[in-house]
């Protein structure tokens, strides 16, 4: 590898699945990376233009390479890759551990080396690797080794995206595969339950993300507001993504989340150290949306170099709903994130004592407000809010001399 920088920091970037499924083609992926620079995501830090999965014929060709699906992308993937590219962006895609994808088209099993080489001629930067169709005889571990080291053979840099839904022990062993990112959870839905099911499933799982490889709790459905094409991701039902059939008629439009709750849902990920990867169809955004995917203070906290993960501190009177996640900063200070999970207002106490700051050392807090982008002064000993249901407070807060 050249870049001995790839995965310092998650990756932030774009991802065709949530919104589009299967029906994706040159065109949209062209579109969705001009609106990396028209509507600021590229200013912001977004860097990568995913295609997911579905891209590509159902067989492999006479020489045994992937085949783009000639309808969808008619000039091949690599003009894509190079459309993206003058943009002064990144490109990824899309391929499975086992024999097929989740949409039924050739996996990389047995394939790793040449489809790394194929990725690579064709100027791919970012490989997200599915799990679907995996033969039983071979560990997981073993597959995510093999297409670590064929993409660091590859001659190319490319960002390594694991994504085994946190099965078969993924924290123990995949840092040590060589994979960048890894998806830590099943498929992410456009409900709040989906969200909060999500972060729940996380708390406890900090200390295995980190610099090089990051904890993935999924895609974001900011801004999606129920426009998959894809009913179940429409929906908050918990269970496996089933894939409808290629071609089936649209989903109706419903589910979707509130403003209030997109900005947890960003803040969450953004604290937690999730890669953000944006659902939503970036081409025509609301000014909400908007606003929420390019905040720079709660970016800021997502990128910071160190990526130490957050701790979790509840609420002793409403632990189940409201809690702190607090995540040490490289600048000394703190970013804190007050989140109430539950259906009526709660307050959040968060007592300094807890995070490592005594009042007899005569600091206090000087508190910033990220959503709101307003300084809230200086506080000692504790700092209580009460914050809204599906509601969260983002601050970012400097070790200063009180008195
Ligand atoms: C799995 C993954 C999703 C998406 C689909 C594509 O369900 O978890 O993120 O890539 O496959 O089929």
């Amino acid at each position: 590898m050249h870049n001995k920088f790839l995965g310092l920091t998650p990756p932030m970037g774009w991802n065709s699945w949530n919104t589009f499924t299967w029906e994706i083609n040159e065109e949209l992926i062209k579109s969705a990376a001009d609106a990396f620079e028209t509507q600021g995501l590229r200013e912001a830090g977004y860097e990568y233009v995913v295609i997911d999965d579905c891209w590509s014929e159902k067989q492999r060709g006479a020489d045994g390479k992937l085949v783009p699906d000639r309808y969808k992308f008619p000039n091949g993937i690599k003009a894509v890759a190079d459309y993206v590219h003058s943009k002064g962006l990144k490109f990824g895609i899309y391929s499975c551990a086992g024999t097929h994808t989740c949409g039924g088209h050739p996996g990389s099993f047995e394939h790793e080396f040449d489809d790394a080489e194929t990725f690579a001629e064709w100027g791919v930067d970012y490989l997200k690797y599915d799990y679907c169709y995996k033969p039983d005889h071979i560990p997981g571990e073993i597959l995510y080794k093999r297409m670590s080291t064929a993409l660091r053979n590859c001659g190319r840099d490319i960002m390594f995206s694991a994504c085994n839904w946190g099965g078969d022990g993924v924290y123990k062993w995949i840092r040590e595969s060589g994979a960048h990112l890894f998806r830590s959870t099943g498929d992410i839905q456009d409900s709040w339950e989906s969200i909060k099911r999500l972060a729940l499933s996380q708390i406890g799982n900090e200390c295995y993300g980190g610099n090089f490889c990051h904890n993935d709790v999924d895609m974001l459905v900011v801004g999606m507001r129920g426009g998959s094409n894809n009913q179940w991701i429409n929906s908050s039902e918990e269970g496996v993504n089933v894939i409808a059939d290629e071609g089936a008629a649209a989903a109706p439009k419903i589910g979707g989340c509130t403003d209030t709750e997109y900005r947890t849902h960003f803040s969450l990920w953004a604290i937690m150290n999730s890669p953000l990867m944006i659902g939503c169809d970036i081409r025509n955004m609301d000014s909400v949306t908007r606003d929420i995917l390019t905040n720079k203070e709660i970016i800021a906290v997502n990128q910071d170099i160190e990526c130490r993960g957050p701790y979790c501190i509840r609420q002793w009177n409403n632990p189940e709903n409201v809690f702190a996640l607090v995540k040490p900063m490289s600048d000394g200070g703190y970013a804190v994130g007050l989140f109430n999970f539950g259906d009526r207002n709660s307050e959040m106490s968060l007592q300094f004592w807890d995070i490592g700051l005594t009042y007899a050392s005569g600091r206090g807090l000087e508190m910033y407000d990220c959503w709101n982008k307003k300084d809230l002064g200086t506080f000692t000993e504790r700092f209580v809010a009460t914050i809204e249901p599906h509601g969260c407070m983002m601050l970012r807060a400097k070790v200063v001399k009180a008195r």
